[in-house]
């Protein structure tokens, strides 16, 4: 067994549940948690000496420990282009996403660029997340391959497109469901591994498509979905002219039978009553993706109204998102929400990267908290990494406060440690 000292965040939920000199008790073979408390009581219940099961102590005096970050919508393929320069969201796709994601018919780039950027997400504290691959299999079979190396607890799919895209990216409706089923069969559920039936969204797939989704989606419990919604403007004008028979965008999704409890939805900014109705009835998640959303020009989330609805999620949605922390992320989130006179709190916003993500994923049996039994997925969180950081630290009274000024100046400098089921799978150079 591990022990790890510590102060340790531990619940999250709604109010998080902190311990200044904590340990978090961890089993190194199954890779699972066992307790979490105060120093004394967990070196008192299991530090004894016991040839037979060594304990060994870790000790990260002045560091934080909290649960793995969580990234529910985001494309790995877009990390190689990032930041690019001028377009908002449908020149976007045409001048810079598709000309990227070409290139990953070629499984070597696939694989290379897997393994980036899942060293990307470590290094930025996120344990698990729900990924774009591309529309070529092999770049979804590249990541589940990298994943499963590393046993991250991750979901993907192969894009669904087949119209109103390059054609060498489109895959015919039975051939790319055809694709979707062949890599169920051999990675959902393999490991930490999950798959996702991931149409585009509505303008790059033909009705059959998005039938077809609809019914290999129908024909699984836990198999899960992801697309997009209502991100822009123009977007929402130009599936109002695909589909001038349906009352709206997501009437789309609903009569293919897309929506439900394991489907998320990135943006949703321009939405209906009827339409956040919808959202309510089915279960269906929204993912809150502040800084593409910023980057983009799409527009400002209302969160408090999409919450009063159902379960939302906060996201990066890289390469459109301009950053894969989560700690970033939720310093953008809180400037979307101030621009319409909400708030976001440090607790929120938090509890919303760990536990929250993850109850929006239906993974709250295995992650998200330090519960005993569940996956040792934790980061080692420095508050005092950079010469600001410690100056504005030391002028904190309470944990609020310090929690916020995590959540606003804190990014991938203060991530010390990212351990997956057990095992470091990071170390910043400086520790
Ligand atoms: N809508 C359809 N595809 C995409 C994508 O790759 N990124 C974003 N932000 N929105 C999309
Ligand atoms: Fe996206």
């Amino acid at each position: 067994k591990n022990i790890t000292l510590l102060p340790v965040i531990a619940g999250m939920n709604v109010y998080p549940e902190y311990i200044a000199n904590g340990a978090l008790v961890v089993d190194d073979v199954t890779g699972h948690i066992v307790d979490y408390g105060s120093n004394e009581a967990m070196l008192a219940s299991y530090a004894q000496t016991n040839d037979q099961a060594p304990v060994k102590i870790h000790n990260y005096q002045d560091k934080l420990i909290m649960p793995g970050f969580i990234d529910t919508h985001v494309h790995y393929p877009q990390i190689d282009m990032m930041a690019a320069y001028g377009e908002q969201l449908l020149d976007w796709l045409n001048n810079y996403t598709f000309v990227t994601e070409a290139n990953f018919a070629d499984p070597k780039i696939a694989h290379d660029t897997a393994k980036f950027f899942l060293e990307q997400l470590l290094a930025n504290g996120t344990t698990s997340a729900m990924v774009f691959s591309t529309s070529h299999p092999e770049s979804a079979e590249a990541f589940f391959t990298e994943s499963h190396r590393l046993n991250t607890r991750m979901i993907t799919g192969n894009v669904l497109m087949d119209q109103n895209a390059p054609e060498h990216l489109c895959v015919s409706a039975e051939q790319s469901i055809k694709d979707a089923q062949d890599l169920i069969d051999k990675w959902h559920g393999r490991g930490r591994q999950h798959f996702a039936i991931t149409p585009r969204f509505a303008i790059t797939s033909t009705p059959k498509q998005l039938q077809l989704a609809g019914e290999l989606y129908a024909s699984y419990d836990t198999v899960y979905l992801q697309t997009h919604l209502a991100e822009n403007r123009d977007e929402v004008a130009f599936v109002r002219k695909l589909y001038p028979n349906h009352k709206g965008y997501l009437d789309v999704y609903e009569d293919m039978g897309l929506l439900g409890r394991y489907t998320t939805l990135a943006h949703g900014i321009y939405l209906e009553t009827s339409e956040y109705e919808s959202l309510r009835e089915t279960g269906t998640q929204i993912a809150h993706c502040p800084t593409s959303n910023l980057f983009l020009g799409s527009g400002l989330f209302d969160l408090p109204k999409t919450l009063s609805y159902t379960g939302v999620s906060i996201a990066t949605d890289v390469g459109a998102g301009t950053s894969l922390s989560m700690l970033t992320t939720l310093n953008e989130a809180y400037k979307v929400q101030q621009l319409q006179s909400n708030q976001l709190s440090a607790h929120q916003g938090l509890y919303q990267i760990t536990l929250g993500n993850v109850q929006s994923l239906v993974l709250d049996d295995k992650i998200g908290n330090f519960m005993p039994n569940k996956e040792a997925d934790f980061v080692v969180i420095d508050m005092a990494a950079t010469p600001l950081l410690r100056r504005r630290m030391a002028q904190t009274k309470t944990l609020d406060e310090q929690l916020f000024v995590l959540m606003m100046l804190g990014d991938d400098r203060v991530i010390k440690e990212t351990v997956i089921a057990g095992v470091s799978r990071y170390k910043s150079r400086s520790l």
